[in-house]
């Protein structure tokens, strides 16, 4: 490690967005298990999803954390929690002080309007039996945001900022691209006047060509009206312009948290490295000024028995002994880094050459890196 670390530092001292002060959201240890099940009549527990495991991290108001990792690593489930469409198992959820997570659904009301999710799938997430004036004018109705007579002109409005022809209020969805619908679905959540949008891959159903359209908008928006953003991504291109924060997951952990310029230029743990060793304009800077990609074999391991100590080890060049016996913790380096890694270092051209190494030993043995090596 070429920093100092100055063990963990207590979340509620940061505000991961990059400002300072209280911060609005404040994830601690945050755990959530899915149990499985037996087949049959008698449908036993045999087993747990652990898709969010022991997550933790700060928002400040008006800012921006990127939540970043491969499929199946718990990103959505984390942004469910914070939105309570779902019940924690263990840890906090705090929005201005307040722990939310085991609010009744009467307390829970007054967040619901405070703290608002745009989905992935633009087509899905819309009733497609309602018109947009419907499905915008809804929230401003049940939250009583503005007098029932002044509904339709709100809608307009809301159409309007978003980018659409404010005539189109008595259209439904189906008349809509996807582009369009995802605008559809960023109104409705700007309709409210929330404090917290959680976007879980606003843009990943768009065609590319519009995704930087969609993205530039939710950047204006977060501008203009000083909300925060949990942005969920499954790679670090599409944060990189939105996020000034990046915390990276892998199978329900964070594993690296820093500023943008830290994350890109020295990521320090080996998943960083590799993810953004994919990401072609940033490759070179990451892997130290070669252009070798750094390769991962194999696939994410299942979150119901994930490896013990390092849940990387299995993928990881790096991995020793201890990465299968210690969980290594999330210390908190110099400037305000957070790595979880024994052997956290900046990249070099050694690790694209290692990794390489490993995929091809993987490749000719068991498919299972060597620890100790
Ligand atoms: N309701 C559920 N019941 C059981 N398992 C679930 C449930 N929801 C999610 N999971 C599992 O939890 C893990 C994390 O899922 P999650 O949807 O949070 O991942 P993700 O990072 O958002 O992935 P993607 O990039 O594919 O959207 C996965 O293994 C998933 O199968
Ligand atoms: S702790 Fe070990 S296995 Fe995990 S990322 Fe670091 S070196 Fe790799
Ligand atoms: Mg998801």
């Amino acid at each position: 490690m070429t920093e100092t670390t100055t063990g963990t530092t207590p979340t509620a001292e940061r505000t991961w967005g990059g400002g300072t002060g209280t911060p609005l959201l404040e994830v601690k240890d945050l755990v959530k298990h899915f149990p499985v099940r037996s087949t049959g009549v008698i449908r036993r527990v045999v087993g747990q999803v652990q898709a969010v495991d022991g997550v933790s991290f700060s928002v400040g108001r008006g800012e921006s954390l990127g939540l970043v990792g491969e499929s199946g690593c718990g990103k959505s489930t984390t942004g469910r929690l914070i939105t309570r469409l779902l019940d924690p198992t263990s840890g906090e959820v705090r929005f201005e002080g307040t722990d939310i997570g085991s609010l009744s659904p009467r307390k829970m009301l007054p967040f619901r309007r405070e703290i608002q999710i745009i989905f992935q799938d633009p087509y899905s997430s819309l009733n497609p039996r309602h018109t947009v004036g419907s499905i915008i004018g809804t929230p401003l109705r049940v939250h009583n945001i503005v007098p029932k007579k002044d509904v339709l002109s709100r809608v307009q409005e809301l159409l309007e900022v978003v980018g659409l022809n404010p005539e189109h209020y008595n259209r439904y969805p189906g008349e809509f691209s996807g582009g369009q619908r995802q605008r559809i679905g960023i109104a409705r959540a700007l309709a409210v006047r929330p404090k917290l949008i959680v976007a879980d891959e606003p843009v990943s159903a768009l065609d590319v060509s519009i995704q930087a359209q969609v993205v530039n908008l939710l950047a204006d928006l977060q501008k203009e009206f000083g909300i925060s953003f949990v942005f969920i991504a499954h790679d670090l291109a599409i944060v990189r312009h939105f996020c000034p924060k990046i915390a990276v997951m892998y199978l329900g952990k964070i594993v690296e948290v820093a500023d943008r310029e830290r994350l890109y230029t020295q990521p320090h743990h080996p998943y960083t490295q590799a993810l953004l060793s994919a990401v072609p304009d940033v490759g070179q800077a990451a892997v130290g000024g070669r252009r070798e990609r750094i390769r991962l074999f194999g696939d994410v391991p299942s979150p119901i028995d994930p490896p013990s100590g390092c849940r990387f080890r299995t993928r990881c060049w790096k991995a020793q002994d201890i990465c299968a016996s210690q969980e290594p913790p999330l210390r908190t380096l110099v400037g305000g880094h957070q790595v979880a890694c024994h052997f956290a270092a900046p990249p070099s051209a050694a690790d694209a050459q290692a990794s390489q190494a490993a995929v091809a030993a993987a490749v000719d043995g068991d498919g299972e890196v060597p620890l100790g090596r």
